[in-house]
């Protein structure tokens, strides 16, 4: 059975918005945690547009699962990851210019850089997961960096029309097939919805889903009526002093 990995930058994306102090990552982690995540994952993204670096020091000291931090494989991120110690670095590619993480990493194209990573992290306890679309050769490389897992990328999938997505599905049982064989552990993610996961998660030899924009956007809908009740009852039934006394 797969295990879950709540991403929440998207609750970040909402407070940077608004550059204050709410939405808070990190204390909505604990509900994610009650609500049964088996990890939280964040991608502290170069230009920390949604995660900022606080959020990833106190992460670190309130996450009782296990903490997934996302990341470019840059000087500054490894210095980061080895003073954090996260339970895993998954490492992604990167782009300025891009809305999310577009395409897997090419790890085949950057095998000596990466493998100085890997083995520099996993040296010092850190599991690393590459992120990359499943495909063979993107996987031996995978093996050749020594990297101990991969995270499959699933867009393609869930972007795919009805017809295809069963070809798909088929590449991605396949890849997880064959990242076993070379020894490699498997999660996968990216666009995985409440519509397309069942078939994901029932792969066999998939460990962990990484799933984020689906839950936040969710939230939303199961939690906006009980929000504005709460609200309405403020502004309709105010307390007579709710300044307790600050306004003489
Ligand atoms: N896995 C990786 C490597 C990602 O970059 C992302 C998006 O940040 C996810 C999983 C989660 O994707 P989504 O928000 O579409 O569920």
């Amino acid at each position: 059975m797969a295990s879950l990995g709540v991403n929440i930058d998207h609750i970040a994306n909402v407070r940077q918005a608004r550059q204050t102090v709410e939405p808070d990552p990190v204390t909505m982690c604990l509900l994610a945690e009650l609500g049964g995540a088996d990890g939280i994952t964040v991608h502290l993204r170069e230009d920390r547009r949604h995660i900022q670096d606080r959020d990833v020091e106190l992460l670190r000291q309130t996450v009782r699962s296990r903490l997934n931090l996302e990341m470019a494989a840059t000087g500054e991120m490894q210095t980061i990851a080895l003073r954090i110690k996260p339970d895993m670095v998954t490492l992604v590619p990167e782009r300025r210019e891009e809305v999310t993480t577009e395409g897997g990493l090419d790890v085949a194209g950057q095998i000596p850089s990466l493998t100085s990573m890997v083995q520099t992290l996993q040296g010092s306890g850190i599991p690393v997961s590459l992120f990359v679309d499943p495909e063979l050769g993107q996987l031996k490389a995978c093996q050749a960096t020594g990297a101990r897992w991969v995270e499959l990328h699933t867009g393609t999938y869930a972007e795919a029309s009805w017809d295809e997505q069963p070809a798909e599905l088929a590449r991605l049982t396949e890849a997880t097939a064959q990242a076993r064989a070379l020894g490699l552990r498997v999660n996968a993610g990216h666009g995985l919805t409440y519509q397309n996961v069942e078939p994901v998660a029932a792969i066999e030899g998939m460990e962990e889903l990484n799933i984020g924009h689906t839950i936040v956007a969710r939230a939303l809908a199961v939690g906006l009526q009980a929000a504005v009740q709460e609200m309405r009852t403020l502004v309709q039934n105010p307390r007579r002093d709710p300044l307790f006394g600050r306004l003489n």
